[in-house]
């Protein structure tokens, strides 16, 4: 297989505070490979020194074989890039903000305009190109955002965040277009802090947490490392937690730990578990019992002790609000 970026040592510091810490990897081409990761681990900051916008502190990249570093206008030609704050002039139409990109990167007249016309085709925003972008929904701006990001045709394209605060219909939308994408023969980059994200679209995940790479991987192959199902147990009473904990482990030992509030089990299989753990629990009250089959998220627990993200319906208003304050004025 070609290899379309190469990643090495790739590090940054912001004073002695290091954002990306040493990080390697390897991108086939027409790849769909994910950063997941919460909230400060360095995505973006990645994606920053990915696209030579940032400058690495150490080490270095290649994207199909240009340095990040040294070939800066190479890499520039080839790559096209979806920041996670939008960037779109709302006061424009998508049209507008299309056609302006095309035109930066080189096209003229005619072929700016055809350009800027497959663009938004190939994003589905032509029946709204020449609408103003501020009546565009959050799902809208996140295509046209796109739509702006390839243009030029590149090789490479780097998404931030795509889906960051959009409906679960709207984010489907964009997973089918960037499965386009691939299929158009992309190599495509994104970041995102949703584990069903990285789980649906991507042919492998790389898992970031405080800078550094911690597994990577298909989803399979990251799943695979959790061995069994997980159960969640929330009792109403805390002060009850270590003595239930106890009385579990009792019947498989060090299968039970406390996590927050609450308690998880691991087991091989939560069928068999389940009928005796009923038992134990018929003396306590019992808010809720979940019992979770692999998943990504279960794999970030797994590897750092913490959860991936607090929120689970995946809808974060206050970033939503601070990424689209960002694009108007
Ligand atoms: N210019 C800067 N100066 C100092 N620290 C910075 C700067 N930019 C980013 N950081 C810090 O580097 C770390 C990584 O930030 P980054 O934006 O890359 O994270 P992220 O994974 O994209 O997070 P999010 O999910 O919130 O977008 C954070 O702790 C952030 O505060
Ligand atoms: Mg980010």
């Amino acid at each position: 297989m070609e290899t379309a970026i190469e990643v090495k040592d790739l590090t940054k510091k912001y004073g002695n505070f290091v954002a990306v810490d040493h990080i390697n990897f390897t991108i086939n081409k027409g790849e769909i490979f994910s950063l997941l990761g919460p909230n400060g681990a360095g995505k973006t900051t990645t994606i920053g020194m990915l696209s030579t916008i940032k400058r690495p502190t150490e080490g270095d990249a290649y994207i199909l074989g240009y340095s990040i570093v040294k070939q800066k206008y190479h890499v520039r030609k080839i790559i096209g890039v979806s920041p996670q704050d939008l960037t779109a002039d709302d006061e424009l139409s998508g049209y507008e903000n299309v056609l302006i990109m095309a035109k930066l990167f080189g096209y003229k007249g005619k072929e700016a305009e055809d350009r800027s016309e497959w663009a938004l085709k190939f994003m589905d925003l032509w029946d709204s190109a020449f609408r103003r972008v501020r009546e565009y929904s959050g799902g809208m701006r996140r295509r046209l955002e796109i739509a702006m990001s390839i243009v030029h045709n590149p090789s490479v394209i780097f998404l931030d965040e795509p889906t960051l605060g959009l409906d679960v219909q709207s984010r489907r939308h964009i997973w089918e277009l960037v499965r386009e994408l691939k299929k158009n023969g992309t190599t495509v980059l994104l970041t995102t802090h949703y584990m069903e994200e990285a789980e649906a679209l991507s042919d492998r995940v790389a898992i970031i947490d405080h800078g550094k790479i911690i597994a990577i991987g298909t989803p399979d192959e990251l799943k695979a490392k959790i061995k069994g199902d997980r159960i969640y147990i929330l009792v109403k009473e805390n002060d009850q937690l270590d003595e239930i904990i106890n009385k579990i482990n009792d019947i498989i030992p060090n299968s039970a730990i406390k996590i927050d509030n609450q308690i998880l089990v691991k087991t091989e299989s939560s069928s068999e578990l389940l009928p005796q753990l009923i038992k134990i629990l018929s003396g306590y009250d019992v808010v809720e019992l979940k019992v979770v089959k692999p998943n990504l998220e279960e794999v970030f627990l797994e590897l750092t002790g913490r959860e991936l993200r607090e929120e689970e319906g995946g809808f974060d208003r206050f970033k939503y609000m601070r990424v689209t304050r960002g694009a108007r004025r």
